[in-house]
C-alpha cells in the first residue's frame, strides 16, 4: 500500500540532502557526489553519511542519519547492494522524502526481489526511489549537481532525462561542449518507481525547462507516459533519442497486427501521436534542443531562404520539403520585398539568391526587410564562403542580424560554408548561442522541428473518442471461447463480438435447411455466396463447399444441394453444421483494421490498405488507443496507399469517416475487454463515401488466462 507521494517538487528543490556512503577518499564515487555538490554551489543544507564518520572536504561525516540534527529531504544512496535496504528503513525513520540510488546490482542484473522490497518498502513510508543504477541528479534551481559526473553544469534551458547513464554522462559533456545550459538532468536508472511521466508532471510547470530531451530505452507504464507526454508536449516541446530496433516483439507474434508491430514501429507511432519528436541522432537532438530552447515561435506560415548561392539554395529547398518547412510563394511579394538588393541575374523568388557578389551589407539589408515584414515569418540565411567578407565581418554580420531578429521575435537560422575561417566563425558564434550551421540540412532540420512543434500546439485540443458497445454479447462469445478452452474465437463468435461493437458485416445465417437456405437468400437479397459450415471442412473450396454469385432462387436450390453433396464426398465423416448464406460483396479499396495489446503501452489501434495483402505492402500505422478523431484520421493520412483512399483516375473519394469509425470501436473494444489481446478486421473493404465500410473477416484472440 502506498502512503502517498512527497511534492515532486522536492526531488527537484530539496532543502537538504544527506549522502549515504559520502567517503573522503577521492576514488570513491561517495566523494565525488560531495565534491560536485560543494563545487556547484547547492544552495541547500548538506550532510555527509558514513558509520567511520570523519570529514570530507572540510564537511562533518554523520555516524548515521539517526545523528543528523535536521530534516532531510533527500538522501543520495551511493553504498553496496547489500547496505541498501537498511539504509532505506533508517531514511524512512528520518521523514526522508527521496531516494536517488546509484547503486547498482539490483533489477539490470536479475536482483528483481531486491529491487521490490526496497521500493515497497519507500512508498508504504511515504518515500521515492530514483533508480536505483543512476549516477545521480542535477536540478538547476537549487544548484544541486548530486551526480559523479562532469562538473560545473551550465544553467539554462533544457531538461534531460535520460535511461542510460553512461550516455547520460557523456551528454553532460555534449552539453558544455556546445554550450547547451541545463535546468536538470535525470539518470532514470531501472525505473523502480519514478518514471518519465513522474518527473515531467514537474519540468512541465518548472518555468526554467523549455525544452526536455529524453533518452528511452523501454517502456514499462506506456498508458502513463503517452498521457504525461501528451500533457506535456502542450506545453513545451520535448525530444527522444530513438531506442534500438528491436523486432523481437513482431517475431513471437500470432497475427498480422502483432507482426506487423514491431516495437520500433509502435514507439515511433506513439510518438508522433503524441507530439514529440524523435531525433534519429545525438547530433539531431542536441541542435533541435539548442534552437527550439531559444528561438520564438514563427507567427506564420511564410519562410523564406535568402542565399548566395544556387546550389545550396536548392538544397535547402529539398530539405524544406523533407521536414516540411513551408516557403513563401508569392512571387510579386518577394520581388517587392528583395529586388532593391538582388542583381538582375540573381532571383528574388524563393531561395531569394542574391547571388555570390552580396556583400555583408547586402545581406544585413535582405534581412532587415525581412524583419519589419509582418507576412514573412521564418528567415534561413545561407552563405558560401566569398572573398567578398572577411572572416570578422561575416561573424559580426550574423551576430547583428540573429540579435535584431531576437528582439523582434522572429525565428531565424543561419548555414554557412567554406573554409577554416568559417568553420571558425561557427565555433565562435554557437559559443554565443547563435544558430549556425555548417551543413544546410541541420538547419533545415531545426526549422522544421520547430515547425513541427507549432502545429502540435496550435491543434485543437479535442476530446478522446469512445464507441458505444455492446458488452453483454461479447462476454457471451467470449466466455462461450473460453468454455471450449480456446484461445481464440471460432467465426461466428467473432461475427458476433464485431456486430455487438457496431461493426458492418455482410448480411448472413446459417441454413439448417433447403427452406431455410431459399428464405434467408430472399431476405439478404440477390446476388449471395453460400459455404459449407463444418468444423472438419477447413479449405472450403477444395471441398466444393463454396458457390459465389447466386442470382436467384433456383441458383440457390442448386447449391444448396451442390454443396452438401460434393461436402459428403470430400468427407463423409465430417460433422456438418448447415450452409452459411452472405450477401455478396461488391469489390472495393481493401484495408485492415485491427487493435492489440502492446506489452508497453497497451491497447494500441493499427489501419493498414492492402487488405489480405497487407503483409507484403506493409502500409500500416499505429496509434495509441484513446485517441482523438483527428488522431485516427492523421493515422490514416500517414499511410502511403492513402490517395487510393481518396479516389484515383477519376474515383470517388472513399469513406474515410467508416474506417475512422472502424479504429474507434476496435480500440474501445481492446481498452473495454481485457481478455481480447488481438482483434482483426481484414479484408475491410471501403465503398465510396456515403456508403459505409464492410468486414469481410474478424479474427479475435484472447489471452491465455482469463483476466
Ligand atoms: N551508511 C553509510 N555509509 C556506508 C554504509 C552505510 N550503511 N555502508 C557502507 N558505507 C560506506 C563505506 O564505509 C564506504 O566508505 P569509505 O570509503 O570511507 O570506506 C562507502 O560507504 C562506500 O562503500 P564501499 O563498500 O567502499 O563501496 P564502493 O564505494 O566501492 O561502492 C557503490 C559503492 C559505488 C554504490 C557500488 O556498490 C556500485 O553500485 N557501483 C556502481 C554504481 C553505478 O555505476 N551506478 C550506475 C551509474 S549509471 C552508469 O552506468 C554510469
Amino acid at each position: 500500500m502506498h502512503a502517498g507521494s512527497p511534492d515532486i517538487s522536492l526531488l527537484f528543490e530539496p532543502k537538504s540532502v544527506a549522502v549515504v556512503g559520502a567517503s573522503p577518499n577521492r576514488g570513491k564515487i561517495g566523494y565525488k557526489i560531495i565534491e560536485n555538490i560543494l563545487e556547484d554551489g547547492y544552495k541547500g543544507r548538506l550532510y555527509p553519511v558514513n558509520p567511520k564518520g570523519g570529514e570530507v572536504l572540510g564537511h562533518e561525516i554523520y555516524t548515521s542519519l539517526s545523528a543528523i540534527p535536521d530534516d532531510i529531504d533527500m538522501a543520495v544512496l551511493t553504498i553496496p547492494e547489500k547496505q541498501v535496504f537498511p539504509a532505506v528503513q533508517e531514511c524512512a525513520a528520518r521523514g526522508v522524502k527521496y531516494l536517488p540510488i546509484i547503486t547498482s546490482g539490483f533489477s539490470e542484473v536479475g536482483n528483481i526481489e531486491g529491487e521490490r522490497q526496497i521500493v515497497t518498502y519507500a512508498r508504504e513510508h511515504g518515500m521515492r526511489v530514483l533508480g536505483p543504477n543512476i549516477f545521480g541528479l542535477y536540478s538547476s534551481r537549487v544548484s544541486l549537481n548530486a551526480t559523479f559526473g562532469p562538473r560545473g553544469i551550465k544553467h539554462g534551458k533544457v531538461a534531460i532525462l535520460t535511461q542510460s547513464g553512461a550516455l547520460g554522462i557523456a551528454m553532460v559533456g555534449k552539453t558544455a561542449v556546445e554550450n547547451i545550459g541545463l535546468s536538470a538532468i535525470l539518470s532514470m536508472g531501472n525505473k523502480s518507481d519514478i518514471d518519465e511521466a513522474d518527473v515531467l508532471e514537474y519540468l512541465v510547470r518548472q518555468d526554467e525547462t523549455r525544452i526536455i530531451l529524453m533518452y528511452v530505452e523501454g517502456v514499462q507504464k506506456g498508458e502513463k507516459f503517452v498521457q504525461a507526454l501528451k500533457a506535456a508536449t502542450k506545453v513545451k516541446p520535448v525530444v527522444v533519442i530513438k531506442s534500438g530496433r528491436s523486432k523481437r516483439g513482431a517475431v513471437a507474434a500470432a497475427s498480422h497486427t502483432g507482426s506487423l508491430a514491431g516495437a520500433d514501429e509502435v514507439f515511433d507511432a506513439i510518438m508522433r501521436q503524441c507530439g514529440v519528436m524523435r531525433a534519429e541522432s545525438l547530433k539531431d537532438a542536441f541542435n533541435w534542443c539548442k534552437f527550439l530552447a531559444e528561438s520564438p515561435l514563427p507567427e506564420g506560415d511564410n519562410g523564406v531562404i535568402v542565399t548566395n548561392g544556387g546550389g545550396i539554395g536548392v538544397m535547402a529547398t529539398d530539405a524544406c520539403e523533407k521536414h516540411n518547412v513551408p516557403l513563401y510563394d508569392d512571387a510579386k511579394t518577394l520581388k517587392e520585398i528583395f529586388s532593391p538588393v538582388t542583381p538582375a541575374f540573381g532571383s528574388t523568388k524563393n531561395p531569394v539568391d542574391i547571388t555570390g557578389q552580396a556583400t555583408g551589407e547586402d545581406y544585413t539589408t535582405a534581412l532587415s526587410a525581412g524583419l519589419t515584414r509582418t507576412d514573412l515569418h521564418t528567415v534561413m540565411a545561407l552563405y558560401c564562403e566569398t572573398a567578398l567578407f572577411t572572416p570578422e565581418s561575416l561573424t559580426a554580420m550574423i551576430r547583428e542580424n540573429s540579435r535584431r531578429y531576437r528582439e523582434a521575435g522572429k525565428p531565424i537560422l543561419f548555414s554557412i560554408i567554406g573554409g577554416k575561417a568559417i568553420e571558425d566563425s561557427i565555433s565562435v558564434l554557437r559559443k554565443e548561442g547563435i544558430p549556425v550551421f555548417d551543413d544546410v540540412y541541420d538547419a533545415v532540420s531545426c526549422m522544421g522541428t520547430l515547425y513541427r512543434y507549432r502545429r502540435h500546439v496550435r491543434e485543437p485540443l479535442e476530446a478522446d473518442a469512445v464507441a458505444d458497445i455492446d458488452l453483454k454479447r461479447v462476454e457471451q462469445a467470449i466466455a462461450s471461447a473460453r468454455a471450449d478452452n480456446r484461445t481464440f474465437l471460432l467465426p461466428l463468435e467473432a461475427h458476433q463480438v464485431a456486430r455487438a461493437v457496431g461493426i458492418p458485416m455482410p448480411k448472413s445465417g446459417v441454413a439448417r435447411s433447403l427452406d431455410e437456405a431459399v428464405r434467408m437468400a430472399e431476405g439478404i437479397g440477390y446476388p449471395v455466396v453460400m459455404k459449407i459450415v463444418s468444423k472438419d471442412i477447413i479449405h472450403k473450396s477444395d471441398a466444393g463447399g463454396v458457390a459465389l454469385d447466386l442470382d436467384d432462387k433456383s441458383e440457390v436450390i442448386d447449391a444448396y444441394q451442390a454443396i452438401l453433396h460434393n461436402a459428403r464426398r470430400y468427407n463423409a465423416k465430417a460433422r456438418i453444421d448447415g450452409v452459411e448464406v452472405s450477401e455478396m460483396i461488391k469489390r472495393s479499396t481493401e484495408t485492415i483494421v485491427a487493435a492489440r495489446r502492446d506489452a508497453a503501452f497497451g491497447p494500441v489501434v493499427m489501419f493498414g490498405l492492402g487488405g489480405i495483402y497487407v503483409e507484403v505492402m506493409k502500409d500500416v500505422a499505429f496509434r495509441a488507443f484513446p485517441l482523438t478523431l483527428h488522431e485516427a484520421r492523421t493515422m490514416v493520412k500517414e499511410t502511403r496507399s492513402y490517395p487510393l483512399l481518396l479516389g484515383v483516375r477519376g474515383e470517388k473519394r472513399k469513406d474515410i469517416d467508416g474506417v475512422v469509425d472502424a479504429i474507434v470501436k476496435m480500440g474501445t473494444l481492446i481498452s473495454l475487454c481485457p481478455d481480447i489481446t488481438d482483434i482483426e478486421l481484414n479484408p475491410v473493404v471501403v465503398y465510396e463515401h456515403g456508403q459505409g465500410v464492410k468486414a469481410l473477416d474478424v479474427r479475435i484472440l484472447l489471452g491465455t488466462s482469463k483476466r
